[in-house]
């Protein structure tokens, strides 16, 4: 083995393509179904180079999806959804044609709302991105109605009672005030539905104007709306890592 070649067990090369579960894939290996490199290969333990391995299953190469890790600044006024226009609203259809990979959106965010979405092929992931059990920090600028007092703020940090429970920000912090209105960074780990603005509302703040900046490690940054890029390899390592999927592991 080379330094830094990933070598894979093939049970677990065989699910990550979609071909069975790793137990069937056992059952498929000993059955004498599973060839490496033309040879058919019986041992239960047997590991591969899936950059350089060729397996064959019944005679047919296999192979893992390509897997995408997309980063959509979605505008204003655009559902969180694919397919055609919907009752004449716009979707993310329209913004990410060039991709030819059928990625999805990991999350939501509201038709008036903006800022980033995470859109990738990768189940596993996209699912640990919305479970509030990985407890991944999303961050929002919002713009509210009126000033907020210290007092309010405060209160904002020990949470409130919602009807669907209790939600409690990870962080919320004042950015400045304009006129009557506040500019605030609010810090959500779970995806409740208009989770921003029902906090918001508990309090007498109307939400004006909601961005998404960050999911977890991950940063719009100085990315334009409409505008999509891919994850870094750096980004994708530490996303990972936050979500406790460890590199060489089925994503
Ligand atoms: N919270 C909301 O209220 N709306 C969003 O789009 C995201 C979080």
């Amino acid at each position: 083995m080379e330094g830094g070649t990933l070598l894979v067990r093939l049970n677990r090369y065989l699910s990550m393509c979609g071909v069975a579960s790793r137990r069937k894939a056992d059952q498929l290996i000993l059955e004498g179904r599973v060839k490496v490199n033309g040879l058919v290969v019986k041992g239960l333990g047997w590991r591969i180079d899936p950059q350089r391995d060729i397996v064959e299953v019944d005679g047919k190469e296999v192979k893992p999806p390509k897997y995408r890790y997309i980063v959509l600044y979605k505008p204003c006024c655009y559902l969180t959804a694919l397919g055609k226009v919907k009752d004449g609203k716009r979707t993310l259809e329209e913004l990410i044609r060039d991709i030819p990979e059928r990625v999805y959106p990991a999350g939501r965010l509201d038709y008036n709302a903006e800022g980033l979405l995470l859109l990738t092929n990768d189940g596993e992931l996209a699912n640990r991105v919305m479970h509030p059990r990985f407890k991944l920090p999303k961050t929002y600028l919002v713009w509210v109605q009126s000033r907020v007092s210290k007092e309010t703020l405060e209160e904002m940090k020990r949470g409130a009672r919602l009807e669907d429970g209790f939600a409690r920000p990870d962080s919320v912090r004042l950015i400045r005030h304009e006129a009557d209105k506040s500019l605030l960074e609010v810090v959500f780990h779970e995806g409740r539905k208009h989770i921003v603005k029902r906090f918001m509302a508990h309090f007498g703040h109307k939400v004006l104007k909601l961005k998404r900046t960050a999911i977890g490690p991950v940063r719009l940054g100085n990315l334009k709306p409409g505008h999509w890029r891919e994850l870094t390899p750096s980004e994708l390592k530490a996303l990972r890592k936050a979500l406790r999927l460890e590199d060489g592991k089925p994503a």
